[in-house]
C-alpha cells in the first residue's frame, strides 16, 4: 500500500473515532504559485460536522468547507500532486510524510495534541469588525449583537472584506507611517462595507481616517449619513453622485464593491488618475463586453452557449481590468475574497502602485491580443483612458 494512502486511512479514520486534530500541506509543487499551504480542520457546519480548508496564499487566506467525503477526494487530489509535504495531527499519534520525486515516506510520531479542539467554525470567531452600534442600525445585528437570520451572508462578507483589508495594510506604509488615510468608496450602496472600513482604519488601527462614500441613490446617502452622525463617526461621510463624474483630486485607497457593470470601470479610472495608493474592486456584472464580443477567433465553440460566453466575458473583462491597470503602473492581484457560498460574485482585483513604473506597452499589446481573439471591439474601461 502506498504512503498516501496509508496517510488517508489515518485521515479517515481519525475522522471516524473523533481523534482527528488538523492536517497541514505544504510545499507546493507549483513553488511560483500563489498558494502556499492548506489547513484542514473539523467544523460544524449548520449542524453538520464538515472538512473546513483554508488555503492560505501569498496575500490572503480563503476559506472553503467540504462535506467530509468529498474533501476527502480533495485531499487525496491535493497529496497526490499539490503538495510535498503533509502533516497530520491526531490527539493518538502525528503522521508526517513526505514526497521527493517519485519516492515518498511517512512517519509515526507521538502525539503533540491529547484533545480534540472545539469543532465551531473557527473562522466564524475571528471577527475583525469590532462596532456594534454601526451593525445593529445598518440592519445586521439584532438589539442583543447577535447577527440576524438573513444576514450571515453579509456579516461573512464584512468581516472578510476587512481580512483583506488587514493583509493589504500589513507593513504597507499607508498603516505603518500612522499618517491620515483619504479613503473613497464607490457605490457605497446601503453602506455596510464603508462603515466596517471605517470602524477598522479609525478605531482599530487609530488612523486619522476619512471615509467618503459615493453613491446615487439619495435615500441611502441620506441613511448612512444618519447612521454615520449617530454612531459618532465624525470622518464618515456620504455623497450623492454618480462615479464617473465624481471629481477626486487624490486619494490614498479607492474600493468600488460590486458596482455595477461599468461603473467599476469608472471607479477604477478615477483612481488611477487619483494616484491611488490602492485600488481594491469586486465587479459585479459584466454587460459591457459581452454585448462588445463579436467575429471571435477560433473559439466559437467556447462562446456558443449563453452561460459559457457569460462566464468568458467575464473573465476577459476582468483580465483586461488588471492589464490595464498593470499598464498604469499598478501591481495586481485578482483572488476570490470570499468562498461561493456566500456569494457568487466574490473575484476581488486589488491594484497596488508600484514605486517604479514598468513598461506599459507589454500590457498594451496583452490587452490588444484578448481584444482580437474575443473579437471584442471595445472594452469601456480602455476607453476611458
Ligand atoms: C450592488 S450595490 C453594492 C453596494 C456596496 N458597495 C456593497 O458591496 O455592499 C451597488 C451600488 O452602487 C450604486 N451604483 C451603481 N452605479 C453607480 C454609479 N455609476 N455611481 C454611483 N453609484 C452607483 C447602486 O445604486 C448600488 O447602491
Amino acid at each position: 500500500m502506498s504512503n498516501e494512502t496509508r496517510l488517508l486511512q489515518h485521515i479517515q479514520s481519525s475522522i471516524a473515532d473523533d481523534s482527528f486534530v488538523r492536517l497541514t500541506l505544504s510545499k507546493p509543487t507549483d513553488q511560483k504559485g500563489i498558494l502556499k499551504k492548506v489547513i484542514v480542520s473539523l467544523a460544524s457546519i449548520k449542524k453538520e460536522t464538515q472538512l473546513s480548508f483554508i488555503y492560505r496564499h501569498k496575500t490572503n487566506d480563503i476559506t472553503k468547507n467540504q462535506p467530509i467525503k468529498e474533501g476527502l477526494v480533495t485531499i487525496e487530489s491535493q497529496l497526490s500532486g499539490e503538495f510535498e509535504i503533509a502533516n497530520l495531527f491526531t490527539t493518538s499519534s502525528d503522521f508526517a510524510y513526505e514526497r521527493n520525486g517519485g519516492k515518498s515516506r511517512l512517519k509515526e510520531k507521538p502525539a503533540t495534541f491529547k484533545t480534540a479542539p472545539n469543532r465551531g467554525h473557527d473562522k466564524e470567531k475571528r471577527h475583525l469588525i469590532q462596532g456594534t452600534d454601526y451593525l445593529q442600525l445598518l440592519g445586521v445585528l439584532d438589539k442583543n449583537g447577535r447577527v440576524l437570520k438573513d444576514k450571515g451572508d453579509k456579516f461573512k462578507q464584512i468581516n472578510k472584506f476587512v481580512e483583506v483589508i488587514e493583509s493589504l495594510l500589513k507593513n504597507h506604509e499607508l498603516a505603518s507611517s500612522k499618517k491620515s488615510i483619504r479613503v473613497v468608496d464607490m457605490g457605497s450602496g446601503k453602506g455596510y462595507l464603508t462603515f466596517a472600513l471605517y470602524d477598522y482604519l479609525a478605531n482599530q488601527l487609530k488612523l486619522d481616517a476619512s471615509v467618503a462614500g459615493v453613491e446615487v441613490r439619495q435615500d441611502l446617502i441620506d441613511k448612512c449619513n444618519g447612521i454615520a452622525k449617530s454612531v459618532g463617526f465624525e470622518q464618515l461621510n456620504f455623497e450623492l453622485g454618480y462615479i464617473g463624474d465624481y471629481a477626486l483630486d487624490s486619494t490614498d485607497m479607492l474600493i468600488a464593491l460590486h458596482a455595477c457593470d461599468t461603473a467599476t470601470d469608472d471607479a477604477i479610472a478615477k483612481g488611477m488618475a487619483a494616484n491611488a495608493e490602492l485600488i481594491i474592486c469586486a465587479p459585479c456584472c459584466h454587460k459591457q463586453v459581452r454585448k462588445s464580443m463579436t467575429d471571435s477567433q477560433g473559439l466559437d465553440s467556447l462562446l456558443q452557449h449563453g452561460i459559457l460566453k457569460e462566464r468568458q466575458a467575464e473573465i476577459v473583462t476582468d483580465a483586461i481590468r488588471a492589464l490595464l491597470m498593470e499598464s498604469k503602473g499598478y501591481k495586481t492581484k485578482v483572488f476570490e475574497f470570499i468562498s461561493t457560498e456566500h456569494t457568487g460574485k466574490n473575484l476581488m482585483i486589488v491594484g497596488q502602485k508600484r514605486k517604479k513604473t514598468a513598461n506599459p506597452q507589454q500590457y498594451l499589446d496583452e490587452v490588444e491580443k484578448l481584444k482580437q481573439q474575443f473579437g471584442i471591439k471595445e472594452h469601456y474601461l480602455e476607453s476611458l483612458l
